[in-house]
């Protein structure tokens, strides 16, 4: 096989392996992953004199939603990056926003997508998403060069996802780096492949928990070796038996939600013991559901999403959002995550709970303890909406202004 041809391959196949299940024949990508790379650093470096303004701005007559409820008119001020306390306004404000009594929520969290460069970056950022969870790593720099991009959205990295050979996940894994090397192959050489993974030192461990995958000796070796080292884990699993799997081998987090069989309220209670959270991603379960009518049952999944709430398991807004040709389904960036709202709405959450699952909820889990909430000292991420998202979880879809990391973002999408 010539280099040029095996990457084509690796590609095509590495779209797949971002949802999960079927590819689709005749699809077909060719992307160059240094050129990729190089455009996002060469951008951040373009941006290094882009700075929060000078001085304190006061967001004045807004009601906060501070990460768990809405509280009264109040001002917000921040300075730099950062929110900060101003007692009986006795700050130097140098610039005065008037909030006419809107909402002000945290910057939204994606727990779950696939931004692959900075034009996906600024989507999520018009539309309030000011951190996400980029849930796979093939090719590391390009990963890397997502990050730290100064007023766009901030990237947390997760490593290649681990996979069986034979499975859906694993061919892929094959197919992107041309021999199994990067495949897991028993519960001995797991724990080689884990070493290689935490050698680049990525935000937390990806496994998959699917059909043909990985048996249960393996995927609780690797997640009791990742906890050994201090890194979260989470598993895909979109399907029933799956699910099993992620949960007793003890995962930090569950990704997706089946779309066979809802899980038993047992199943989702044993979940509270273990400390683990969900992300349902029923956006993109959506998305197959109808891509593929009669094969995927949507309202399985609603119902796994009522029943770990019952159950009292935290809920994590993710979307699965990727814009890859050929693979399952696509996902927007940035509106997804009001869509994930609303879905997580009508699966039974109230609309304070689906909020906190897209901010204080989700940097919670994920250990980002300066974000996902209005307080002082908290990273300046907000978000100014019109309309109360208490009363209409739509009302988020109605954005008037963003900050990320304190610097006003130019070109809000508004009202969609
Ligand atoms: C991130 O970017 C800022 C500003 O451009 C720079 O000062 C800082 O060193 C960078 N941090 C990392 C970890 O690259
Ligand atoms: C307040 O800020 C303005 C402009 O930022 C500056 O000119 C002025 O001296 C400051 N006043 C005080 C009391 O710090
Ligand atoms: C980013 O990726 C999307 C989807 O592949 C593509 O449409 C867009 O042109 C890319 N942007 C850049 C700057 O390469
Ligand atoms: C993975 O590829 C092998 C060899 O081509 C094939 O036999 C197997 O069915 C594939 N697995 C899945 C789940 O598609
Ligand atoms: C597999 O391919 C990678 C490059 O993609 C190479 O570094 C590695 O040595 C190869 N491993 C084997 C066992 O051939
Ligand atoms: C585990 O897999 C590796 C890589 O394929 C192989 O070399 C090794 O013999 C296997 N070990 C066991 C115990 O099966
Ligand atoms: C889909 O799942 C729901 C909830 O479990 C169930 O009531 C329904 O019968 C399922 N539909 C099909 C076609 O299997
Ligand atoms: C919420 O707002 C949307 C958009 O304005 C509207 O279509 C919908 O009917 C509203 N829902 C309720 C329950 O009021
Ligand atoms: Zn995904």
């Amino acid at each position: 096989m010539s280099p040029r041809f095996t990457l084509k391959t690796a590609l095509l196949f590495l779209t797949v392996g971002l949802s999960k299940a079927c590819f689709e024949e005749g699809a077909h990508l060719e992307v160059d992953w240094k050129a990729i790379t190089a455009h996002n650093n060469e951008f951040r470096s373009t941006r290094r004199h882009i700075a929060p303004k000078a001085g304190v701005t006061a967001i004045e007559n807004v009601r906060v939603f501070d990460g768990y409820s809405v509280l009264p008119v109040s001002t917000v001020f921040i300075q730099g990056d950062k929110i900060i306390d101003c007692p009986q306004h006795a700050c130097n404000v140098s610039d005065h926003i008037d909030g006419n009594g809107r909402v002000l929520l945290p910057g939204l969290i994606d727990a779950h997508a696939h931004p692959g460069n900075v034009t996906q970056l600024q989507t999520l950022s018009q539309y309030g998403v000011t951190t996400t969870a980029l849930m796979a790593c093939y090719f590391v720099e390009a990963c890397r060069s997502l990050t730290n991009q100064t007023g766009l959205a901030d990237v947390i990295v997760g490593s290649i996802p681990a996979a069986a050979p034979g499975s859906a996940h694993g061919n892929i894994t094959k197919a992107v780096d041309g021999n199994g090397s990067q495949l897991v192959y028993n519960s001995t050489q797991a724990l080689e492949w884990l070493d290689t993974q935490l050698a680049w030192k990525p935000d937390f461990v990806k496994l998959v928990a699917e059909s043909l995958g990985l048996d249960q000796e393996t995927l609780n070796v690797l997640t009791q070796h990742s906890h050994e080292n201090n890194k979260p884990v989470a598993c895909h699993a979109s399907a029933h038996e799956a699910w099993v799997q992620a949960v007793t081998a003890g995962v930090d987090s569950v990704q997706h939600t089946p779309l066979d069989t809802p899980i038993s309220l047992r199943l989702a209670e044993s979940m509270i013991c273990r400390r683990q959270v969900a992300t349902p991603t029923l956006t993109i379960m959506k998305a197959i559901s109808i891509k593929y009518p009669g094969r995927y049952n949507y309202t399985a999944a609603q119902e796994s999403v009522r029943i770990l709430h019952s159950a009292g398991v935290p809920i994590l807004a993710g979307t699965d959002a990727n814009e890859v040709p050929g693979i399952i389904a696509n996902v927007p960036f940035g509106s997804s995550i009001h869509q994930e709202l609303q879905l997580l709405v009508q699966a039974g959450l109230d609309p304070a709970v689906a909020l906190r699952a897209a901010t204080s909820i989700a940097a919670k889990h994920w250990g980002l303890h300066n974000r996902g909430v209005i307080a002082t000292g908290k990273r300046a991420d907000l978000l100014l909406i019109s309309g109360n998202p208490l009363e209409n979880i739509s009302a988020t879809q109605n954005i008037q202004k963003i900050w990320v990391g304190g610097i006003e973002y130019e070109g809000v999408i508004g009202t969609f």
